[in-house]
């Protein structure tokens, strides 16, 4: 299949490398767009890994996605100095209006939430991201702008 080609021949150019496993997957999901289900079997078996292993790598960093994303990308940030000013509220409003866990696209391919952790933008926290655009002092009434612009 395309995918295995595609998945054997990045594992080709990464497998010198010590620790090759964030490599290729970095370079799978800039090549696919994601790192499918059905790469990881063919990336473990290359590096002697357990499938469990590559899995656990893959959905223990917030970057890889399992699917192409949306044609926005709403990322809120859950890192500490976010969540003092109340991070943890947004997130809660955000996955209700988007009606969307972090990491999930919503079905009509307009939208991906995910969790960041740390954009840079402690000074303006709560923080967000916004189809590559940083957003400061988000609160509800922002998630709500936000989900009206995205779902145009
Ligand atoms: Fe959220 Fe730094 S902790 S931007």
């Amino acid at each position: 299949a395309e995918i295995d080609d595609r998945v054997n021949s990045i594992v080709d150019q990464h497998s010198h490398l010590e620790g090759p496993l964030l490599p290729i997957l970095h370079a799978v999901q800039e090549e696919l767009g994601c790192v499918p289900q059905e790469a990881l079997p063919i990336i473990a078996g290359r590096l002697n890994l357990s499938r469990a292993e590559v899995h656990g790598v893959a959905s223990f960093y917030h970057d890889f996605r399992e699917q192409p994303a949306g044609r926005h990308t709403v990322r809120i940030c859950r890192a500490e100095a976010c969540q003092s000013m109340g991070a943890d509220r947004v997130a809660e409003h955000a996955k209700g209006r988007f009606k969307l866990n972090f990491g999930e696209t919503a079905a009509d391919g307009t939208v991906t939430l995910e969790a960041v952790y740390c954009l840079g933008l402690c000074a303006c926290a709560p923080a967000a991201m916004v189809d590559g655009k940083v957003v400061g002092r988000v609160d509800e009434a922002r998630i709500d702008a936000i989900a009206e612009e995205v779902r145009a």
